[in-house]
């Protein structure tokens, strides 16, 4: 037994809830819950939670394909989460969704704490809206010819051929991959998170700097704190217009459209919905709960949303202050490749967790394997 008693709040990533589990989930849980296992162990206490991720436009528009609510769909991919977590012996204390009235309140009320600090601002900006769904349209559903070498069905960020990166308006022909209409430029105002803050920068500095993060994390948080000279973070947008599946942005001026927290605001506010929806069902105290010094604050993540959480999330929860604590640590893995490539079910190289625990075959191999690499 460790002298010293822990009081542990430990999270995965929330996966989206558009699918079901892949083998990528499935390893960080396994990690997750091998760590989370120990300290139990060791007489610590431990909660250990997650969450479906449920909101955003991929999911709104794959529920409206189907014929589905996206609260339908959600529920769906929801009702298969049990197979794999039974299956693969991993113990959360609580499964909770993104779409879920605690996160409501939750979200809600760190960006009024976010606002009142004087860290939001609002500004018009102009985005390719698509005039035949009636949408703005997110990066992802824009292709056109890349600016720089031509290439053709080029997504608006960058392009696959020649690796440059840019902007969806200087796609040349672009075209909606919703509608195959062209789209049009189209002026809304917009919410942005001002992470540019000199007291932004300088706490994230001191935090992700300070030695809680593995080297290589770190490293990568130095490099995005200094680009442009020291200058190198950009406000952040958190709002989307209608339609959209997220959380109502509060406080709006009478007669204003509606508009929604963009789907990364809430998601890792889900993290304390489910950790809030769980001590609920004990009788404990939320704010009370975070509010002990000796709770340490523990997140399981891929490399792929390390800038999610090493700087919007640490950012959102300082300056939203009591009662919200700042991340202990945050724990980064890899990915699982096969020659080299990260394992893809879309290349056929990827191991299904469904076949696995189908054939039968014992998850505490898997388990050990994982354990033993990670
Ligand atoms: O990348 C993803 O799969 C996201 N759904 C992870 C969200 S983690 C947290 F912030 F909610
Ligand atoms: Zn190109």
């Amino acid at each position: 037994m460790s002298s010293q008693h822990r009081k542990l709040f430990v999270t995965t990533a929330l996966p989206y809830a558009n699918g079901p589990f892949h083998i990528g989930h499935i390893m960080e849980y396994i990690q997750a819950d091998i760590w989370v296992r120990f300290q139990r162990m060791q007489g610590h206490e431990v909660h250990f939670v997650c969450a479906d991720d449920a909101h955003g436009a991929p999911i709104m528009l794959k529920a409206e394909s189907e014929g589905l609510t996206p609260q339908a769909l959600v529920a769906r991919i929801a009702a298969t989460r049990p197979k794999h977590l039974d299956g693969f012996h991993i113990s959360f204390d609580h499964w909770h969704s993104t779409d879920s009235p605690e996160n409501v309140a939750l979200s809600q009320d760190v960006y009024r704490k976010l606002a009142a600090a004087g860290l939001v601002d609002v500004r018009t900006i102009e985005q390719y809206f698509d005039p035949v769904k009636a949408m703005f349209l997110p990066d992802r559903y824009i292709k056109g010819e890349c600016p720089k070498c031509g290439a053709k069905d080029q997504y608006g960020d960058a392009c696959e051929n020649c690796s440059s990166v840019y902007a969806p308006t200087d796609l040349k022909r672009p075209y909606s991959t919703l509608s195959g209409a062209v789209p049009v430029l189209k002026s809304s105002e917009h919410h942005f998170f001002r992470l540019s803050d000199p007291a932004c920068i300088a706490f994230l500095r001191e935090w992700a700097l300070g030695g809680r993060l593995q080297a290589e994390v770190a490293n990568k948080a130095r490099e995005w704190l200094d680009a442009d000279g020291g200058k190198g973070l950009v406000d952040w947008d958190i709002s989307r217009d209608a339609p959209y599946f997220g959380i109502r942005i509060p406080d709006l001026p009478p007669g204003a459209p509606p508009k929604f927290f963009y789907v990364w605001l809430d998601a890792p506010i889900g993290y304390l919905a489910s950790l809030r929806a769980h001590l609920d069902r004990r009788g404990v105290d939320f704010a009370a709960f975070l509010a002990d010094p000796t709770l340490e604050q523990v997140h399981f993540i891929g490399k792929d949303i390390v800038y999610h959480h090493t700087l919007f999330w640490p950012a959102m929860l300082k300056f939203a202050g009591a009662p919200y604590k700042v991340p202990d640590r945050v724990h980064v893995h890899g990915f699982i490749t096969f020659s080299g490539e990260k394992m893809s079910k879309s290349r056929g190289t990827g191991i299904s967790p469904d076949v696995y625990l189908d054939l039968g075959l014992d998850p505490e191999w898997l388990r050990y394997y994982l354990a033993a690499k990670l």
